[in-house]
């Protein structure tokens, strides 16, 4: 059958309302293309049959020249119905040569600046949009507890309250001034909700998690971004309770359709359907698989191909009515009706990829995030690298000059498209090497040294493909110690005045099924530091890591600072550090472990154990939540409170003066944390709720006002209520979640 292609079909008449369009439109699909509207597929799997064959909603991995194709297709389909295009494009345009890379999720969040991550996210859309891909699987909500965990990476860190101020900042970044907007995309939340919450870190296990544990710590960031506007939430991979997330009805129907009344729509994980069949056995068979997760609210299935089949059958069997597919097409549909892509498809634009793509204001912007991102975790005095003569500085480490990796994972080539072997243009990128030789005076020296391999890798034993014909990630070999490497990287050091260790991690001990069981260094990176500590040279760790990981005790005293995958302008950034042409100012978004066996190391811990300490180690983490040094000293002192005594409907107001008693510029972050000193159930001993930049000149004194409502100072009582009991409180107020750190003051609230 075919239909008449103009404007007196009122679908394709954009003076019609949408509902109207969208009625009309639904009442011509059969079955078959009801139920490839709710699919999105892998692009890499042959265009011609998903397009024409499966009717597909959606794509995503696509190509530049594949989004081309996939609208000449589309536009020999019945309906014509325009696809919508998705693509992780998480920190930049991920897999766009050439274009923007930021620092990772991790990274950005170590800026605490909301406003920062809002323009990141802004200047992502303006390349993704030009590139005919109208929806990005970003930001991550997940709360990193298990540093084991592969994809601590891609969070904002272990905080909920940080975590949505930057969500949300990124969420507004991404979809701009709403959809209408050419420069719009669809952002997504994910991975709703507890998919981080693993057993031992392992990538998608059980999520041993209770409800009110959920709506403690784990759902607020959702809400936030719910109630915002977000446009679409991915539901994870991760059962709980023995319930599939894609089938939790309390999870999505209670809470997110009825109490936060969103309106948005939802897209299953990486075949979230087919697992519940052949990975968790939840599920006798697609056709059931399909029925369940039609009926529990999910709108679209991504990369599923079964579920075609599956739905259909479970129309023919009585499983499903066929209006039951009505409430998910309806949504996908306003969507695209919404992204006015029946008007136009957002199809690449060359003119415009040229004109935004890595634009000079994006490389800059990159550059001030990077530099942000950066946290000075200890200076044994040799930071910044500034003498009155000219210095020799050995660069030493794998992953000195290593462009690929500084990326990070979700970019260029970290595997997870087909396209980009070579990942993203080398000369778009400064390494530490690169920074150091471009910004050191002319009459000093950069010398360079491999000193060490991580890891090579090996075929899984279990197989190369799990059942669902998906890869299985290669296993990770660590690398043995390569003695002429290390000596090479010894001589370095000893012919300099200082050296820059630049070690961490690589992509394949990152990401999606590839936690790690340890958190030190890998291969022979350690006997590398503990050769270079033993040259009494001084030395200077670049901890260029994913995640928090644990550096040998050799080490203990030498200057660290930690760098998440910074992006492209990652070693510029890196070299005007240790150079000290910008103050360091990033602050913990996440906590260090002495040891693994620590986990978990988060600072807002539940109250209650026997001592507070292991047999054979201290609990307290390396390196706490919202932790970092300046290249001054900044005093805390005469902390106040304005408003002793207040009700659950007013705003708690403090005081406190911060002095810059050392000689050069501080960026501080002022941070408040509630403590309630008795709760009617177990709760967090603190928990952060506000903070605040504060710029300080050398020498310079500010009383810094703070203000929070008080109503933010909740707990989720026994019963599942958020509520504010009267009673005691704490504010407490510093430059860190340390209590060593924190000025406490006291309020009451009356009931
Ligand atoms: C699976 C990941 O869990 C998710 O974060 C991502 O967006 C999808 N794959 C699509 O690539």
């Amino acid at each position: 059958m075919t239909i008449q292609i103009t404007t007196d079909v009122p679908y394709l008449d954009p003076t019609i309302p949408t509902p109207q369009r969208v009625t009309d439109l639904v009442g011509r699909m059969t079955l078959a293309e009801k139920v490839g509207q709710m699919m999105q597929f892998d692009a890499r799997d042959g265009l011609e049959h998903i397009v024409l064959d499966r009717h597909a909603g959606s794509i995503l991995h696509t190509s530049p020249a594949k989004v081309l194709r996939a609208a000449e297709l589309t536009d020999e389909s019945r309906l014509r119905i325009p696809l919508i295009v998705g693509e992780d494009c998480i920190h930049g345009h991920s897999f766009w040569e050439g274009a923007t890379i930021f620092p990772t999720q991790l990274g950005m969040a170590a800026t605490w600046d909301a406003e920062l991550v809002e323009r990141v996210a802004r200047a992502t859309a303006v390349e993704v949009a030009a590139t005919g891909i109208h929806w990005t699987f970003s930001p991550v909500l997940c709360i990193a507890r298990d540093l084991r965990w592969g994809r601590v990476d891609e969070t904002f860190g272990e905080d909920p309250y940080l975590i949505g101020e930057l969500a949300a900042a990124m969420v507004r970044g991404y979809q701009g001034n709403g959809l209408g907007d050419r420069t719009a995309i669809l952002a997504t939340a994910k991975h709703f909700a507890g998919y981080s919450e693993t057993q031992g870190g392992r990538d998608a296990s059980e999520a041993d998690i209770s409800q009110r544990k959920l709506r403690s710590w784990f759902l607020p960031p959702f809400e936030r971004v719910a109630r915002a506007g977000c446009a679409t939430f991915m539901i994870g991979y991760q059962t709980t309770d023995g319930v599939p997330a894609t089938l939790n009805n309390w999870l999505l129907n209670d809470v997110l359709r009825g109490e936060w009344g969103y309106e948005g729509t939802l897209i299953t994980d990486w075949d979230n359907v087919g697992r519940m069949v052949w990975e968790q056995k939840v599920q006798p068979d697609h056709m059931h698989a399909a029925a369940a997760a039609i009926l529990a609210g999910n709108d679209m299935v991504m990369t599923t191909p079964d579920f075609f089949q599956g739905a259909l059958d479970a129309v023919e069997q009585g499983l499903l009515d066929e209006s039951d597919l009505d409430r998910a097409i309806t949504r996908i549909l306003t969507l695209k009706f919404d992204l006015g892509l029946f008007e136009n498809p957002r199809l690449p634009d060359p003119a415009v990829i040229e004109s935004v793509m890595a634009a000079p204001e994006h490389t800059s912007l990159n550059l001030d995030v990077a530099r942000r991102s950066l946290v000075l975790l200890r200076n044994d005095g040799s930071l910044p690298l500034q003498e009155n003569r000219a210095l020799r500085i050995a660069v030493v480490g794998p992953l000195a000059d290593d462009a690929q990796t500084q990326l990070g994972d979700w970019a260029g080539s970290s595997g997870q498209v087909d396209w980009l072997d070579n990942g993203q243009p080398r000369a778009q990128i400064t390494t530490v090497l690169d920074g150091l030789r471009a910004l050191v005076p002319a009459d000093w020296t950069v010398t360079h040294a491999e000193g060490a391999d991580i890891l090579t890798l090996a075929d899984d034993p279990a197989g190369s493909h799990f059942p669902d014909g998906q890869p299985r990630p290669k296993v990770v070999v660590p690398a043995e110690v390569d003695e002429a490497k290390i000596a090479e990287a010894v001589a370095a050091a000893a012919q300099a005045d200082v050296v820059v260790a630049v070690v961490g991690d690589r992509i394949e001990l990152v990401g999606e099924g590839r936690s790690t069981a340890t958190l030190e260094l890998i291969g022979s990176q350690r006997a590398l530091l503990e050769a270079l500590a033993a040259t009494g040279t001084p030395l200077v760790i670049v901890l260029l890591a994913s995640k928090p990981l644990v550096l040998p005790d050799a080490v203990r005293d030498a200057s660290l600072v930690w760098v998440a995958n910074p992006g492209m302008e990652g070693g510029r950034a890196i070299a005007e550090l240790l150079l000290g042409n910008i103050e360091p100012s990033g602050r913990l978004p996440i906590s260090f472990a002495r040891h693994v066996g620590q986990q978990p190391t988060y600072y807002n811990q539940i109250r209650g154990q026997h001592g507070d300490r292991y047999a054979d180690l201290t609990q307290s983490p390396a390196y706490a939540f919202g932790e970092g040094l300046s290249y001054t000293t900044v005093d805390y002192d005469e902390a106040t409170i304005v408003t002793p005594e207040v009700t659950a409907a007013d705003t708690v107001r403090a005081t406190i003066r911060l002095r810059n008693s050392g000689s050069r510029s501080a960026h501080e972050i002022v941070q408040v944390y509630v403590r309630d000193s008795v709760t009617s159930a177990s709760w967090a001993d603190k928990e952060l709720k506000a903070y605040r930049h504060v710029d300080l000149a050398p020498g310079e004194t500010t009383i810094v006002e703070l203000g929070l409502p008080v109503a933010d100072c909740s707990i989720i009582n026994a019963a599942g209520q958020r509520v504010v009991e009267p009673g005691a409180f704490e504010l407490l107020i510093g430059p860190s979640s340390r209590d060593e750190v924190l000025h406490a003051v006291g309020f009451n609230v009356s009931a």
